[in-house]
Parts: structure tokens; C-alpha cells; sequence
């Protein structure tokens, strides 16, 4: 069983991910790892993440750096969306994303291109999505519980830059996918979210 779950930004995609891992008793990967992966390698080795060729030797990272707490911070998450663009590292990441996705037993994974194309036969889709404002929001009251005081307006507005590239890109852009549902959690606290996804999912699994 493949359950995918896409969408934006600071949606709470990642949250219901691992809700319905616990659920389903399913392994989770989060995808935008990867790519986030790839976005620090390329800083650390002095590349442009913009120029395809940095980008493409920066997909041969070493997994030590997945553990590298900087994977998270705002700044690679825009460095990934850069280097996300090019479709030489999306193939590069491929492979390691289907095998985890065929996996005995099945699997969950989140991020931009899942129901799309890294398993479009998956047996349940959900779509995240929340206001600009509310993920801002989040990540705001995110960065407080870190001590820090981020400005809400260029919260909002890296929020907006990331949305634009990763829907507007040539390869796999961040849309709806066939068969998917929406799950808009703008008014729902993380249980009632968690609930809805299951629901979600289980009326798919239900009707396949
Ligand atoms: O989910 P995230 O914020 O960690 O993702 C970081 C960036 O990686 C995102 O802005 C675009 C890219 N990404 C992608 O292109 N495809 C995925 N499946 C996951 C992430």
C-alpha cells in the first residue's frame, strides 16, 4: 500500500505524514529531505544551485549529511526549491524515492511530486494545503519556540517565492494530482487534520 500526501510549504503535509505512519503502521519519507540534501551540499561546496551542473554534483551527497540539523532552517528549504528545478537531480533522487515507495508492506511519502510522478498508481492521494497567512503563522510561532523573532512579512513573502517556483517550474510542478483529495487544514488543529487525512484515506482505500 503507497499512500502519497503533497502539497506547499509549512502546509502540515510532514505532520500528517507521520500521523498516518503511526496510524497505518507505515514507514514515512519525507522527500523534500532529499532535495534540502542536495541544496546544503551545493552551499558547502561553494556551487550555485541555480547552474544545473552544481546542482547534479551536489545530488551525490553523503547521507551523513541528512542528519545535519541545518537540513531544516528556512534557507535550505529555499536552496532546495532552486536546485529542484532541474530535472537531472529530480532523476538522481528517483530511484532512492520508487524503491522506498515498492518497499514490502508500502509506504508513505510526502512532498511536491508524489501522486504525480513518483508513484502515480499510489492507492490513496491527499492534497495539503493552508492559507499563506496561516503557514506563516506557523512558521512564526515554529521559529518563537526557537528563540527566535522572524518579520511575519518576509515570512510571507518566502513563503509566496517558494510557492511560485515549485508550482510554475517545467519539471514536476507542485498541482493537484489525478485522483487526489484536498485537505485545506487553514481551521483545523493537528488532530482534527490527522483525523480528516484518515478519513480521507480510508474512503479511498474503501472504494479502490
Ligand atoms: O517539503 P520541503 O519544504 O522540505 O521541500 C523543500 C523543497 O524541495 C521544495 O520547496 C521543493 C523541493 N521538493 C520537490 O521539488 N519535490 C519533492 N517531492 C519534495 C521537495
Amino acid at each position: 500500500m503507497i499512500i502519497a500526501v503533497d502539497g506547499p510549504a509549512a502546509s502540515g503535509k510532514g505532520t500528517i505524514a507521520k500521523a498516518l505512519g503511526r496510524h497505518y503502521g507505515l514507514p514515512v519519507l519525507d522527500t523534500g529531505l532529499l532535495y534540502r540534501a542536495v541544496g546544503l551540499s551545493v552551499l558547502k561546496a561553494g556551487g550555485d544551485p541555480d547552474l544545473e551542473a552544481d546542482a547534479l554534483a551536489a545530488s551525490g551527497f553523503d547521507d551523513a549529511i541528512l542528519a545535519d540539523p541545518a537540513l531544516r532552517s528556512e534557507a535550505v528549504g529555499s536552496l532546495a526549491s532552486r536546485v529542484s528545478v532541474h530535472q537531472s537531480v529530480r532523476d538522481a533522487l528517483v530511484q532512492r524515492q520508487r524503491a522506498f515507495a515498492t518497499q514490502p508492506g508500502g509506504a508513505i511519502l510526502d512532498g511536491r511530486d508524489i501522486g504525480t510522478v513518483i508513484a502515480p498508481d499510489a492507492d490513496a492521494k491527499i492534497f495539503v494545503t493552508a492559507s499563506v497567512h496561516i503557514r506563516a503563522e506557523r512558521r512564526y510561532k515554529d521559529a518563537l519556540g526557537h528563540g527566535l523573532h522572524p518579520d511575519m512579512d518576509s515570512l510571507i513573502a518566502d513563503i509566496q517565492a517558494r510557492d511560485t517556483r515549485d508550482m510554475s517550474r517545467d519539471h514536476a510542478p507542485l498541482k493537484v494530482a489525478e485522483g487526489a483529495d484536498l485537505l485545506d487544514t487553514s481551521d483545523l488543529t493537528i488532530d482534527a487534520a490527522v483525523q480528516r487525512a484518515i478519513a480521507l484515506v480510508d474512503a479511498q482505500l474503501e472504494g479502490r
